[in-house]
């Protein structure tokens, strides 16, 4: 079978969702577990945009084996100098320069003339291809351009040495139909089109990312760029995990393959969720929890007497298999450590043990611990080490009658600093006392409780978004108690806010 190639661009378009930030190491543990799931090219950052994006770049770079290292780069010197330099020691590295094509964007945007325009990309895929092997070119708002001069600027660069033409649908404006067709008529108007791979990129704004996607490897795209559970700039990008299950389904009528192994497609979805605390959706295709429940009493009938009447794939497929393992108070180190194996996990001996502790006091309130209960712990341990503000004790007092009263103790800067506050109800008291101690001006945007598992002594996981000088930061935590799950949450997005501001104030 023709292959398709994947793209992976959570590290990039994925992180530029609000709140989903991601430290060095968290963005490190995802690129090796992408590494594992079998994606062909990992685009790690956009170097130029900030010392934290140029340093990660480098350190993936630097150590991943397997997949080619994409950077993105505006097709400006300073951009493409920037993903060169963090890109140099890549195994494969590759260099993504993009100008907008549409002309919408060259007027009011780039306030550039089309001639301008191609002349600056010929420039950067030329300048690019002197200092890596493989150059990908994209024209941005690909589908709002004309197709006469997207063909023109196409031919142009290949013509420089780009390999690869990305057609991003860059407002999620297409439809499958028209946007096939669109491809189609790249792939005839482009006279040197056979040296090049077509990729295409589709945002979700409508809601038609993946079948945007799907109609251009039908025809004729033979990469897709593609994010962990669809994340990405606005509504998102199209999702990894349900191109590649549709494309598997239905390779009857798409028969395409991809070097996937869809088996670790649920690992390396929750573990995006875990790092970046942003919850699944229950009803996600393929990682939701309701993808393979099956609730009616007929539906139930029907997969208890033969599976596939009510199944397109199974759930083993996808990586879901109930784990034969189940950790408890007694589990040494060792299960500890080949479980997270299993799960995809590879943390640093110190990491290790320390998460191995945090294990220890769950199973002593818990009596089971499962394998979504392990991707909490070992997401809140990526997470600690670097946090400006650490829990170390608060207590509640709350009742119906009385006023909910929460004093709280945080270690920041190798001080302990306590406070206390009244509020709306526990959480709000103890949110209030975490903001006198950080003199921070903060607002809630979101908190969900969901518990991880479904039993009594379910840990409890809450999700936060705050807004800090006009950007949201999302926020995690865990315990089988509710308020210190809630404040672990909203000190993990206030931290976020830290490190995000440590980062601006180096640069
Ligand atoms: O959506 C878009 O146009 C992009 C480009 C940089 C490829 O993300
Ligand atoms: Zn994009």
């Amino acid at each position: 079978m023709d292959k398709v190639f994947i793209f992976d661009t959570t590290l990039r378009d994925g992180e530029q969702s609000p709140g989903a930030s991601m430290s060095l190491e968290q963005k490190y543990e995802l690129a090796v577990q992408l590494g594992r799931l079998g994606v062909d090219v990992i685009e790690a950052g956009f170097p130029v945009s900030s010392p934290h994006q140029f340093e990660s770049c480098r350190y993936i770079s630097e150590r991943l084996k397997g997949p080619t290292v994409a950077a993105l780069a505006r097709a400006v010197e300073k951009d493409l100098e920037s993903a060169a330099e963090a890109v140099k020691k890549a195994e494969k590295p590759r260099i993504h320069t993009f100008i907008a094509t549409s002309p919408l964007h060259m007027k009011h945007k780039l306030n550039k003339d089309p001639d301008t325009v191609v002349e600056m990309a010929v420039k950067a895929v030329t300048y690019a291809r002197n200092k890596v092997p493989e150059v990908e070119f994209s024209p941005e708002d690909a589908t709002r351009s004309e197709l006469p001069f997207l063909c023109r600027i196409l031919e142009k660069v290949i013509n420089a040495g780009a390999t690869i033409l990305n057609i991003p649908d860059t407002v999620g404006y297409a439809v499958p139909e028209e946007f096939g067709r669109f491809i189609k008529a790249i792939k005839e108007g482009v006279p040197n089109i056979d040296k090049a791979i077509i990729s295409v990129h589709c945002h979700n704004d409508l809601g038609l990312a993946v079948a945007n996607t799907l109609a251009g490897v039908q025809n004729g795209a033979r990469q897709v760029e593609v994010t962990l559970n669809g994340i990405g700039e606005r509504a998102g990008n199209a999702s990894l995990e349900e191109f590649v299950m549709a494309l598997y389904v239905r390779r009857d009528l798409v028969p395409l393959a991809t070097n996937i192994n869809t088996n670790q497609l649920w690992n390396s979805c929750k573990l995006l969720s875990s790092i970046i605390g942003f919850p699944i959706p229950r009803n996600k295709p393929i990682v939701g929890e309701n993808a393979f429940a099956h609730e009616s009493g007929i539906h139930q009938d029907g997969v208890l007497k033969k599976r596939e009447t009510y199944e397109i794939m199974t759930p083993e497929s996808v990586g879901r298999e109930v784990s034969k393992i189940v950790l408890g108070r007694h589990s040494g180190l060792h299960g500890f450590k080949t479980r997270l194996g299993e799960l995809g996990f590879s943390l640093a001996e110190n990491e290790l043990k320390a998460a191995y502790e945090h294990f220890l006091q769950i199973a002593d309130r818990k009596k089971e611990v499962f394998d979504d209960d392990l991707f909490v712990i070992v997401s809140e341990q990526m997470d600690s080490g670097q946090e400006a503000y650490l829990l170390d004790y608060f207590s509640i007092q709350s009742g119906n009658k009385a006023v909910p009263t929460a004093a709280v103790r945080l270690k920041t800067d190798d001080r302990l600093v306590e406070e206390a506050a009244t509020g709306d109800g526990p959480v709000d008291a103890i949110f209030k006392a975490v903001d006198r101690v950080t003199g921070l001006k903060t607002e809630l945007k979101e908190f969900a409780v969901q518990a991880v598992t479904p039993e009594k002594t379910a840990m409890g996981e809450v999700s936060v978004a705050v807004e800090i000088d006009g950007r949201t930061y999302s926020g995690h935590g865990a315990s089988t108690d509710i308020l210190e799950a809630s404040a672990k949450a909203y000190i993990n997005a206030l931290n976020r806010y830290r490190r995000v501001s440590q980062i601006k104030t180096k640069a």
